[in-house]
């Protein structure tokens, strides 16, 4: 793992879509490896952003792990296109999905990683039977919808219930944290037991990126004791 125990995935939400490549080059030469895509459809979430095509095209241009959150109904219907356009890793909504278990499936037989994200108030047992299959399980800390919303206090006991429940069942899954994230509650997110941490407004409103990412490491490291 990168970055003192912890992903960084910057949302590229927060970021400027009209120069999204070279915000893409940006973050690559500011040392981050991966980039957080949020897919919204204007349905299962109430905004839109960009879908297959866009990702495809700064595929192209890019190497950074994208890392794609579909806040999308019927995310079935489009796996193939998403895989197709480069995603490395593709994270559903429990909620969105009806047949949870085959969209895992078929997100694994296209060749990307499967990883399943958690409304705040979805409870951790829908991922009992799926966990072992799982890349990743993605905690959302806010409502999806919109960047630069406040990170919900109990998230943090999801953390860590969930952590448990991965050790327990000896899951290779990742947790990740996404929503509301920023200095402040980034050592928190992290010992509660986060592998990844997505940050949109509190990263890309900050730059020059390669400060910021430093800023985000030191914030694990600061002694809390004090
Ligand atoms: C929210 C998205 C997040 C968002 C996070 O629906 O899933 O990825 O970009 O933005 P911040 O970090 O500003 O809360
Ligand atoms: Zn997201």
């Amino acid at each position: 793992m990168t970055d003192q125990g912890f992903i960084l995935s910057p949302s590229l939400l927060s970021s400027d879509f009209s120069r999204l490549h070279e915000e893409l080059a940006a973050l690559e030469q500011a040392g981050l490896q991966w980039a957080h895509w949020d897919v919204m459809d204007g349905h299962f979430v109430p905004n839109i952003t960009f879908g297959a095509p866009v990702i495809a095209k700064c595929r192209a241009r890019s190497s950074l792990f994208f890392d794609v959150h579909l806040m999308i109904e019927q995310p079935e219907a489009y796996l193939d296109d998403f895989v197709r356009a480069g995603a490395d890793l593709i994270c559903v909504h429990a909620e969105a999905s009806r047949h949870l278990e085959r969209v895992v499936s078929r997100i694994q037989e296209l060749g990307a990683k499967p990883a399943v994200a958690l409304n705040p108030h979805t409870p951790l047992n829908v991922l009992e039977y799926v966990l072992p299959r799982l890349d990743m399980v993605l905690v959302m800390s806010v409502n999806p919808g919109f960047g630069g919303q406040r990170f919900i206090p109990f998230s943090l006991k999801k953390v860590r219930d969930l952590k448990n429940m991965i050790e327990h069942r000896k899951s290779k899954a990742l947790i990740q944290v996404d929503g509301g994230v920023d200095l402040d509650n980034t050592k928190a997110i992290v010992d509660s037991g986060a592998d990844v941490l997505v940050s949109g407004s509190a990263f890309f409103g900050h730059p020059p990126y390669a400060r910021r990412r430093q800023q985000f490491k030191e914030a694990v490291q600061a002694d809390s004791s004090g």
